[in-house]
């Protein structure tokens, strides 16, 4: 790849992809960085406005299973890589409507490789494939034992089993025709621009409003947290410097039952908003658990600190209060976001 690289990074306007983009157009003021994003419920140009001024920065709005539109995106910026985010990414939404992360996760990413394919030819060596995916692919645990990178996938839900199925095409690419393709299977990111359908930033919007917390079940599943600039930063390195057709495990080593999670996360609420010790915590109320509910995630992510040199950086306490601070001095973006079809979505979900 040459050291001027022009770099399609799809989803940017998401939560990991938003911290992706910033981190490469932050650092590499000599690559283009292209975020293309569809701009779905979960896309929002506001989570990049202190970039989006950069002069190695375009955002192209458009959709990754739109053939035409792929095609002459690849011919009008002729890209040296792909930073493969756009996704379907809530496992509750996937168990709603299930369609909709074929297309996007299996059709959209076999989509952007065909284009890929076809643009770099005779030139695979040349161009790479970075596809960010999820430790959700290994299905789940029991109390013991982490995954590995040789971890049989035994995906459960639509969300999974798509992910899964579009790490498998993106394998099929690298070993049918020769592309410089690589995989990362991260665990539960957390930190500012998460959209709050997910557990933390849902939790945090609901306790400031004094509204119940829903927890699924008894609250007894296990997630490995890692800290979203973490993840980007691995990002970053496995990018630059994995060898092709290489997978790499990222993980926080970092693993919380969600009750615990929960307590924490209230504990904090409590001391930032001035509230008795207790408020927060009374607003835990468990609901019915969620299909198919993975018990376990724990990442074994040696692979990526022995070759890369790659380690989590914050602790987690100290995240979430960092997490807590965004959420709290950033009430108009939680505002906009919670508004609208975000009502409706709720009421269906947890009603
Ligand atoms: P997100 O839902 O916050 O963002 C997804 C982005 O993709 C949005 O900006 C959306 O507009 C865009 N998008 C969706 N469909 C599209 C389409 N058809 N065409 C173009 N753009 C489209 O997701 P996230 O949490 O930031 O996850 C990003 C990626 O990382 C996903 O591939 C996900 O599977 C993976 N991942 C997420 C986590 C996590 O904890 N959130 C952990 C591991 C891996
Ligand atoms: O492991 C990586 C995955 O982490 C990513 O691939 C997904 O894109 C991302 O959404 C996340 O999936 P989870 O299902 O683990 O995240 P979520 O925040 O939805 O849920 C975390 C845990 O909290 C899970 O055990 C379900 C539970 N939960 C979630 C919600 C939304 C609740 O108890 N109540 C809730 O309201």
């Amino acid at each position: 790849m040459s050291t001027n690289k022009t770099i399609i990074i799809t989803g940017g306007a998401g939560f990991i992809g938003s911290h992706v983009v910033r981190r490469f157009v932050n650092n590499y003021p000599q690559y283009k960085i292209i975020n293309l994003d569809k701009l779905t419920y979960a896309g929002n140009l506001a989570n990049l406005t202190d970039i989006e001024k950069a002069p190695n920065y375009i955002f192209e709005k458009g959709d990754i299973c739109d053939v035409a539109f792929v095609d002459a995106l690849f011919q009008k910026y002729t890209p040296d890589a792909v930073i493969h985010l756009a996704a379907e990414s809530h496992v509750d939404r996937s168990i709603a409507n299930p369609v909709e992360f074929v297309m996007t996760n299996v059709v959209g990413t076999v989509t952007l490789l065909n284009a890929a394919r076809h643009a770099w030819k005779g030139a695979y060596d040349t161009h790479r494939f970075y596809h960010v995916s999820t430790d959700e692919v290994y299905g789940a645990l029991g109390a013991e034992g982490m995954f590995t990178e040789t971890t049989a996938y035994d995906p459960h839900s639509p969300y999974s089993a798509s992910k899964a199925s579009s790490d498998h095409f993106v394998r099929a690419y690298h070993d049918t025709y020769g592309m410089d393709c690589v995989i990362s299977n991260c665990s539960n990111n957390y930190g500012s621009h998460h959209f709050p359908e997910k557990l933390i930033p849902l939790s945090i919007n609901n306790i400031k409003n004094m509204k119940p917390i829903p927890v699924y079940g008894k609250g007894e599943n296990v997630r490995d947290w890692l800290w979203v600039e973490d993840h980007a930063r691995a990002i970053d390195d496995i990018f630059h410097k994995a060898k092709t057709g290489k997978t790499y495990n990222i993980g926080g080593h970092n693993e919380w039952t969600n009750i615990d999670l929960i307590h924490l996360l209230c504990k904090i609420m409590d001391k930032k908003l001035n509230r008795a010790e207790g408020t927060s915590a009374a607003l835990i109320t468990f609901v019915t658990d969620r299909a198919g509910h993975d018990l376990r995630y724990a990442i074994d992510a040696t692979t990526l600190k022995e070759e890369l040199g790659w380690l989590p950086s914050l602790q987690f306490e100290e995240g979430l209060e960092k997490t807590v601070d965004w959420y709290l001095e950033n009430e108009e973006w939680l505002n906009n976001v919670t508004s609208g079809a975000y009502q409706k979505y709720y009421e269906n979900q947890y009603n």
